[in-house]
This record gives structure tokens, C-alpha cells and sequence, in this order.
């Protein structure tokens, strides 16, 4: 690199990562959801791509006064729609890293470091979260992947074409079933939210899929139960732990997992409560085997010794060229620890549960779902419209952002909790926001 171009790229290294420092400094001031009509961000935007070469310092400011204002903030204290979620510094740094060195690691040998950081992560993550001891594990994009993967691993390892999971089940397992051509049977919940097995039938299911924290109610489907029912059928378990599973790392919210070490595969989203930027799908399986037979597909010109063939993890998922999203989960581990994981999700549930308190204890309000980990359900009492408008408004004000589901047929909202900057005084915050709301 010419001294000028290396000058030049300290340069602009210095001001994006300024612009970073300070972002992440402010963000708790800017609106938490883009105030923006859809279309709108674009318009204000070339049409055309430019002709000769801009600056990076271009890039910068046009991020700044073009793209800022149509980006709904989710590392804003105040975000507690959907799943918040946190990418922390280290996890941010390592993905520059990662960005500079830009393995593709379609082989072992096209990429030793990132293979074995993947594979040594995932036995961290494994021991952190309590899981068995010598479950293979590597990082796909998305729960969505990763389920994916596993009920392509499932049918092939069974033979049949049968997917179940419950009616509260993500829409990822659906999606993955529509995509495959296989059969999806719902199961009804009971009055928890919890998959029922009483009138659970696998005799000829390839796969079922309880969820441990579902999206909705983040609900526990009683995982023992489901698995004794595999062993008796032959059925392949994959548990989505997408949310949930980070909370495993701590032995107090362990009742709640009992069972997945039965499992035959297992998803935990890092990019969910694992203070991890997106993406990084952690997804371990107890049969490798079965794995490598549904995805192992080697031309000749990808071919190496066998050894070195069973090390490459695109031979146990779908993707060939994998990025090195290793390096972030292993920056936040190292950073963080155990300890700074455990602190984590024990804050933010003791705030879901003062939230919870709150809205228990207020007149003219109800919670609607039992609370495990760090979401609230609830709702005011009253009409489906009513509540929908206080969401809007609230979501309006910019101050804060909720989002809804439906349960029992009624409109309920959602108050989750996941990033690293909410404080009580942001939840206290929210409250006296939708109160206000009505
Ligand atoms: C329980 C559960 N599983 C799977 C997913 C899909 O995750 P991804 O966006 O990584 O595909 C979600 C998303 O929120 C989820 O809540």
C-alpha cells in the first residue's frame, strides 16, 4: 500500500471509529424508531452510482445526515420491541477485524484460524451455557439458517418428511418447512403458552422443535417430555433457544433447559442477548455425523485429504464461504466473561420483573402472559384499537419503541429488554410513556 493510501485509511479509520464512539455515546438521545415515511430515505439519495472515485469522509457525512435519520436505533436504551439486543464494543471492534483480514473459509486449509476459533467459541459457549461436553458446534447467519440446517439434517438422518413444532413456534421453522417441501403440523399450546404433548403425535415426524423462549410470550415448551416422546419415535429434537439461551449462563435460569441436553440440535442467537453484533447463530449438534451426511458435497476442485475435509464447517451447513464471525463471539467472551453475561441477563430481568410489578400493581391494566425471562406482555384493559393507539403513539413519540402480538385473540403488548444501555430509570421512563399513552 502506497504511505498515502495507508495515511489516508488511518485517517478515515480514525473518523468512522470517532463517528462510532460518539454514535454509541448519543444514540440515547435520537428518536428510537426512524421517523421516516417508507421511500423517503432513497429519494434523498443518487439515483446512479458516481462516475469517479468520492472520499470516505463523503460516506461519513452522507451516513450522518442522509441515512441517520432512517435508522430505528437498537442500541437505544429505550428499544424494547421485538428482542432487543446489544453489539458491544468488543464485539464491534472484532468485526473491523475480521472485515480487514476477510477470510473465506470454504475449507479448513483456506482458513485454519477462523475453523478453530469457530469450533473452540462454540465449546465455550457450550460450557458457559452448561451444555454436554463434546457437541459440535459452528456459526451460521440466522436462527432462520440454523433451523434451516437442522431439519435438512433431520430429514435426512430419518428419512421422512414431517416437521411439528407449536402454534407459537417463530415463523422460521414454517418458512424452513414451506422451503423444504415438508409437511408442518402445529401443535396446540395450553394456557401458558407451552407446547401440550398429551395429544402429541410423532409416530411419523422427521422433526419437532419445542421453542425455550418463545417469541411471542418467550414461553417454555416442556422439553423432557417432547424428548421422551423422540426416543420412543425415532423423531429428531431441535431446540430453538434463539433468545432464551444466553440465560443459561446463569444456573438459576437453568430449570428452564431442562431437557436440551437430550437434544439433537440446538440454536442460540449470540446476536440476540449475547452482547454480539449481528449476525452469529450458534448452533451445536450432538450427531456431527448426520450433519456432514445431509451437507457434504465435495468437487474435485475442493477437494482435500479426508481429514482436513471433516475439519471444514461448510461440510455441516448450508453456505461454502463463510465469513470469520468467530473473532466478535470471541472478543465479547473474552471481554466480558462469564461474569459480565451473568450481570447482564440478571439485570435485565429484574428489570422485566419490576416492569412486571408495575403494571400488576396499576389499576386498569393486566399482564398477559407468565414472564420467564425479560419480556412483558400486557395490555390495557380494554378494546384491541385502544391498545393498538397507545403503541403508536408511544412509538410515535420517538422516546421509546414497543411492539405487539396476539394472544387469545386479543392485542397485548411487549415490552423486552436486551440492551446493554437500558437502565431502571429507561423502564421507569417507558411506563410513565404508555401510561400516558391511553
Ligand atoms: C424463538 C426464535 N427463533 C428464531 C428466530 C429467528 O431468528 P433470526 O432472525 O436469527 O433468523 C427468532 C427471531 O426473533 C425467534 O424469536
Amino acid at each position: 500500500m502506497a504511505a498515502d493510501e495507508r495515511d489516508r485509511f488511518l485517517e478515515d479509520g480514525c473518523a468512522a471509529l470517532e463517528w462510532a464512539a460518539d454514535y454509541l455515546d448519543r444514540v440515547g438521545e435520537l428518536p428510537v424508531l426512524a421517523q421516516v415515511e417508507p421511500g423517503e430515505i432513497r429519494a434523498r439519495l443518487p439515483a446512479a452510482p458516481p462516475e469517479q472515485a468520492e472520499s470516505f469522509s463523503d460516506v461519513l457525512r452522507d451516513l450522518d445526515e442522509v441515512l441517520l435519520p432512517g435508522i430505528t436505533h437498537w442500541q437505544h436504551p429505550r428499544y424494547f420491541a421485538y428482542f432487543a439486543v446489544s453489539a458491544s464494543r468488543p464485539g464491534i471492534l472484532a468485526e473491523l477485524l475480521a472485515a480487514a483480514l476477510n477470510p473465506v473459509a470454504i475449507l479448513w486449509r483456506t482458513s485454519p484460524a477462523s475453523t478453530e476459533l469457530e469450533g473452540l467459541v462454540c465449546d465455550w459457549g457450550a460450557q458457559l451455557l452448561g451444555l454436554p461436553a463434546g457437541w459440535h458446534g459452528h456459526i451460521e447467519d440466522s436462527a432462520s439458517t440454523s433451523t434451516l440446517a437442522a431439519l435438512i439434517a433431520a430429514r435426512h438422518a430419518t428419512g421422512r418428511e414431517l416437521v411439528v413444532c407449536s402454534e407459537h413456534a417463530h415463523s422460521s421453522v414454517e418458512k424452513g418447512a414451506r422451503m423444504l417441501g415438508m409437511e408442518l403440523r402445529k401443535a396446540p399450546v395450553d394456557d401458558e403458552f407451552r407446547m401440550r404433548v398429551d395429544a402429541l403425535d410423532l409416530t411419523r415426524a422427521a422433526v419437532v422443535v419445542p421453542t425455550v423462549g418463545t417469541t411471542s410470550t418467550t414461553s417454555v415448551d416442556p422439553v423432557p417430555a417432547i424428548a421422551d416422546l423422540c426416543a420412543q419415535t425415532g423423531t429428531w429434537l431441535h431446540v430453538d433457544a434463539a433468545y432464551a439461551g444466553t440465560a443459561m449462563v446463569c444456573p438459576e435460569h437453568r430449570w428452564a433447559f431442562a431437557g436440551v441436553e437430550r437434544a439433537d440440535s440446538l440454536v442460540v442467537n449470540a446476536h440476540k442477548w449475547m452482547l454480539t453484533p449481528m449476525d452469529c447463530s450458534l448452533l451445536w449438534t450432538s450427531r456431527p455425523a448426520d450433519f456432514r451426511a445431509a451437507f457434504s458435497l465435495i468437487p474435485e476442485y475442493l477437494r482435500t485429504p479426508d481429514a482436513e475435509d471433516a475439519l471444514s464447517l461448510s461440510e455441516y451447513g448450508p453456505a461454502l464461504g463463510r465469513r470469520f464471525r468467530s473473532l466478535k463471539l470471541w472478543a465479547v467472551l473474552r471481554c466480558h466473561g462469564r461474569a459480565g453475561l451473568q450481570r447482564m441477563v440478571r439485570e435485565h430481568v429484574r428489570l422485566a420483573e419490576r416492569f412486571e410489578g408495575w403494571v400488576r400493581d396499576e389499576p386498569g391494566w393486566e399482564l398477559c402472559a407468565p414472564r420467564p425471562f425479560s419480556v412483558v406482555c400486557f395490555r390495557r384493559e380494554g378494546s384491541d384499537a385502544e391498545n393498538e393507539a397507545i403503541l403508536e403513539r408511544v412509538n410515535a413519540s420517538g422516546d421509546l419503541f414497543i411492539s405487539h402480538t396476539r394472544l387469545r385473540d386479543r392485542y397485548v403488548l411487549r415490552l423486552a429488554i436486551g440492551s446493554e444501555r437500558t437502565t431502571e430509570d429507561d423502564v421507569r421512563r417507558a411506563w410513565d410513556a404508555i401510561r400516558a399513552a391511553i
